[in-house]
């Protein structure tokens, strides 16, 4: 696991060839995680395929089991879940340990929230970090209580009520785990549940509920947000989930191809939920050649294949109401930045201070110990591109974070000098088979 394995550097030097050919991907982390809860809150026997086989949703997987739904593999991303229904879950005998994993830590602590019984979770040095108040404060609404350490952190004790109170909720921050958090607690309060969000958030949650047959009200707000209701206690009934591909990890291959000149490659398979893609949508503004291809529904959710190009790119100012759909892609769009022709401006990145690590922090030491000018506006990051020359040189730390960790791989790839990487081993808790797919599009990584 994370915890017991030892530090793993990696040294990344110049690449001077291109990227080609054609790859797949593995699943979806949200959607990964949400399949096996909301299986194993169903009545009957879900299948899932393509699920992704990342630490972060194995470790759902052995919180489910713990509480008594029985995941099983029966072959590379392919799972069957028995379920237990609705406020069926036992009482987990151990404390539950998320690891890395903030959407585990958080969408459980929804669903047990509504269960009768006491439970304990942690997690590892980063997700002990990370602020649990923000699920606490509207879940304690249903009357179960929760004691976390100082700040709001885990380990955290909960004890869940089998009579849960309905959650009416305005999310102060844009949160799609905090919004999963309430609606997951809805599933098993007697009532309507309902949670305001001011900007969209990835609503995977309410498309899998539809999935599993609730009655998921969504209606528009004329602020520009959206309400979210459902009326509990409700009754999953167990479906065939197929997970697409991530479009979060999908990036990572997208913009160490669009850097490098020359390059030519294909991703098939990729969610495209438009609550997602904010990213390809700048990398086009920042004159990507990059087009979709085979666009389908699958499972309720927008699926195609990604080809992407090597172009010269440029600059560009990305408001702050893109955050939400794009929030897992600023460290490697700020390497694309960083390589780019011109001055990016990221602005409202408030929330990348609470991600697995101080993200913010951690991509303005990125670059600016590899030579690329970094300025600081309140919550905007301000990259001075290099046009294709960054310096290199540096040691990223890392702090165990797994998309800091690829950024700066494929930051070394461009950069002059190299770079090293302090550790990659937090690659694995979402994207397991990373450096094989890079080095299958001919990437040369000595891991
Ligand atoms: C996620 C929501 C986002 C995202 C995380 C996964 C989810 O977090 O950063 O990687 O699956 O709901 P926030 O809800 O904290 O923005």
């Amino acid at each position: 696991m994370t915890n017991s394995s030892s530090v793993q550097p990696l040294t990344v030097s110049f690449f001077r060839s291109v990227l080609k050919g054609k790859i797949s991907v593995p699943g979806d982390k949200s959607i990964s995680h949400r399949a096996l809860m909301f299986s194993a809150l169903a009545i009957g026997e879900s299948h899932i395929t393509g699920l992704l086989e990342g630490e972060d949703v194995m470790q759902t997987a052995q919180a489910m089991q713990a509480m008594g739904a029985n995941p099983k593999r029966i072959a590379p991303g392919e799972w069957r879940v028995i379920g237990q229904g609705i406020g069926q879950l036992k009482e987990p005998q151990d404390v539950l340990n998320m690891g890395n994993s903030g959407t585990s830590a958080r969408l459980l602590s929804g669903i047990l929230s509504s269960h009768g019984f006491f439970s304990v979770m942690t997690g590892d040095g980063s997700l002990r970090k990370r602020p649990m108040a923000r699920v606490t404060t509207p879940l304690s609404e249903t009357g179960a209580k929760f004691l976390t350490r100082e700040g709001g952190r885990l380990p955290m004790a909960i004890v869940g009520t089998a009579k849960a109170h309905p959650v009416g909720y305005r999310l102060p921050v844009a949160s799609a785990q905090v919004k999963s958090a309430i609606l997951l607690a809805g599933l098993n309060a007697d009532g309507i549940t309902w949670v305001e969000e001011p900007v969209a958030t990835r609503d995977h949650t309410e498309n899998m509920l539809r999935h599993f047959g609730v009655d998921v009200r969504i209606e528009d707000l004329v602020d520009g947000g959206k309400k979210i209701s459902l009326k509990g206690p409700v009754t999953l009934k167990a479906r065939n989930i197929r997970v697409p591909g991530d479009p979060s990890s999908a990036t990572f291959m997208l913009v160490a191809a669009a850097m490098i000149s020359g390059s030519e490659i294909c991703i098939e398979g990729v969610g495209l939920n438009p609550l997602r893609t904010g990213a390809f949508e700048v990398l086009k503004w920042m004159g990507a050649d990059l087009c979709i291809e085979n666009e389908h529904v699958e499972g309720g959710e927008p699926i195609g294949d990604l080809v992407i190009k090597g172009s010269n790119l440029k600059g560009v100012d990305v408001p702050a109401d893109c955050a939400p759909s794009m929030i897992d892609e600023y460290p490697i769009l700020s390497v694309a930045a960083a390589y780019a022709d011109g001055v990016t401006r990221f602005r409202g990145l408030e929330e990348l201070r609470v991600k697995e690590s101080d993200r913010f922090t951690s991509i303005v030491d990125m670059l600016r110990g590899n030579g690329v000018q970094v300025d600081i506006d309140g919550d905007d990051l301000i990259i001075t591109g290099t046009r294709g020359n960054i310096p290199g040189g540096g040691v990223v730390a890392t702090h165990m974070d797994h998309r800091l960790a690829m950024s700066a791989s494929i930051l070394g790839l461009v950069a002059q000098k190299g770079i090293k990487v302090d550790d990659i081993r937090f690659i694995r808790t979402s994207f397991p088979n990373y450096f094989p797919l890079m080095n299958q599009l001919g990437a040369k990584f000595d891991v």
